[in-house]
């Protein structure tokens, strides 16, 4: 197979080959492909990924109050009028179960959806690794990560899952490029202290210092979901 990685959205070069005909698994371990995998998994019927507010809250009016909530961040910090913030802890399955989630973030929904184009998109963070692993290993086609990023800024967290979900899928025997080789390596040195690796990157520090600890602890959490989202026609689901 052939891999592909590209640091942030603005980055990616389809030159008709890296996205269009490929398995693009999209990341954003902090947190958006997380809390996606985890609302999805306690039971939400889909999340619909936006790029603005706006346009978050006309779609939940058009869908109604009683099958949808408002969903996501700005600054780390849930958006005022929204049902539900960035953290994972609140998508449980009393608060999303058989709901449609309209969702922005800052830099995850934005990922997801600069992959629309390619054969299949799936969503990838360390909680679900070896799950995403397995499922672009039973594809049999060209693998390329997308990861979010921070404003257009690379994020270690996001390279290292890439690395991680990399390296479950066997990494010999592979072609990869220069960043997934990278992304391979990072993780591989840092495999005996990923928690320690996962603080110390810039977003981790920055959901700390604002009192998120919680869900960094989660979201560094590898394989604690058999959960495989996938986008498609505009919705996320299992
Ligand atoms: C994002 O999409 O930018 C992130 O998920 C930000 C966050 O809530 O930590």
């Amino acid at each position: 197979m052939r891999i592909t990685t590209f640091a942030e959205p603005h980055s990616i070069v389809d030159d008709g080959d890296t996205i269009r005909n490929r398995f693009v698994i999209v990341v954003d371990t902090l947190r958006a492909t997380s809390v996606i995998a985890a609302a999805l998994a306690a039971g939400a019927d889909a999340v619909i990924p936006v790029a603005e507010v706006e346009e978050a809250m006309n779609l939940y009016r058009n869908l109604g109050a009683d099958i949808a909530l408002l969903c996501g961040e700005r600054g780390g910090n849930p958006i005022p009028g929204f049902h539900l913030g960035n953290s994972p802890a609140e998508y449980n399955t009393t608060a999303v179960r058989g709901k449609k989630l309209v969702m922005t973030t800052t830099n995850g929904t934005r990922a997801i959806l600069s992959a629309s184009g390619a054969a299949v998109v799936a969503l990838g963070a360390m909680v679900n690794a070896g799950a995403v692993a397995a499922a672009a290993m039973g594809s049999g086609m060209d693998v390329t990560f997308v990861c979010a990023g921070t404003k257009g800024r690379f994020s270690l967290e996001d390279v290292l899952t890439a690395g991680a979900i990399f390296c479950a899928m066997g990494a010999s025997g592979h072609r990869a490029d220069d960043l997934s080789l990278l992304a391979l390596s990072c993780y591989r040195h840092n495999a005996d202290d990923l928690p320690g690796a996962l603080r110390d990157c810039t977003h981790a520090r920055f959901l700390i210092d604002s009192g998120y600890s919680g869900d960094v602890e989660y979201c560094m959490g590898m394989d604690r979901l058999n959960a495989v989202p996938y986008y498609k026609n505009g919705m996320v689901q299992l």
